[in-house]
């Protein structure tokens, strides 16, 4: 007998479809418990290279590794079963060449079972996203402030600030919504730009500190439910959950120096004799 199980996953062509719709809610995404919270409430769940700040405390994404990100993407896919899943290429694995992206990104595929990738860049990768999607690897795009040019830029700084900065940004997108990807992340971004962005390309643009009018949002899961002591200053914050763990470690290392730990008795230790 063979057993089958259906999972009915949101996909490429729908997401690619919700342009100038109903917006894409996305939210970053690094284990399975989280994924299992997440799942039915977003349309999109990113495997964020950010989690080598969140779960690793790396000052940028630049030490991150392919097998970093395969350790994740397992974990979130096996705590979901509705929402898309994008794993990020780290630094490194994908601007070399479309043949060497191809190869790490089959892996990052093959290992997790994601549905798309997501690579930083606009012109500079666009034939690279165009080699990928033309050989069965969704791309999700990433332009803007894109953290993984953390050491070229400076630190993590707002694109388009001055209209000057404006064309070339706007190049990235068309290239990268050209060469057919099937969503563009637009962070860091000044809000008329990536609003005129929005209106100008074919493909979703999913903000990030951009602009209420991008086709869909997403933010680092962390940092909107308040764990990250620094959020940075676009995010609303929608749970203030880091007082609150820490209230409950408070009031459980109280119990255990009291002996007073609730539970159920020696269950661990008693062992049934006779
Ligand atoms: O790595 C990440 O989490 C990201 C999002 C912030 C878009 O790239």
């Amino acid at each position: 007998m063979s057993v089958q199980v259906q999972t009915k996953r949101v996909t490429v062509p729908e997401i690619r479809a919700r342009k100038g719709r109903e917006p894409v809610v996305c939210l970053t995404c690094y284990h399975a418990h989280t994924a299992r919270l997440l799942d039915s409430n977003v349309d999109l769940m990113l495997v964020g290279d950010s989690l080598g700040n969140v779960m690793h405390g790396l000052e940028s994404p630049i030490p991150v590794t392919l097998d970093m990100m395969i350790v994740a993407g397992k974990a979130v896919m096996r705590g979901s079963h509705h929402a898309l899943v994008v794993v990020d290429m780290p630094f490194g694995t994908y601007e070399e060449s479309p043949q060497i992206a191809f190869r790490n990104a089959v892996q990052v595929m093959k290992e997790t079972g994601c549905q798309a990738v997501k690579l930083e860049g606009g012109t500079r990768i666009a034939e690279t996203v165009h080699y990928l999607s033309e050989r069965g690897i969704p791309v999700m795009s990433h332009i803007g402030l894109t953290p993984q040019m953390f050491n070229v830029m400076g630190g993590f700084k707002t694109q388009g600030r001055i209209e000057a900065e404006w064309p070339a940004i706007e190049a990235d997108a068309k290239a990268v919504a050209e060469a057919g990807a099937f969503s563009v992340v637009l962070e860091g971004m000044a809000e008329a730009l990536a609003t005129k962005i929005t209106r100008q390309i074919a493909i979703p643009t999913i903000g990030i500190g951009a602009s209420a009018e991008c086709d869909g949002q997403i933010l680092v899961m962390e940092d909107m439910l308040g764990l990250n002591p620094n959020p940075p200053k676009f995010v609303r914050q929608y749970a203030n959950l880091g007082p609150d763990i820490e209230k409950a470690v408070k009031a459980y290392a109280a119990d255990v120096r009291a002996r007073a730990f609730p539970g159920k008795e020696n269950v661990y230790t008693m062992k049934k004799t006779g």
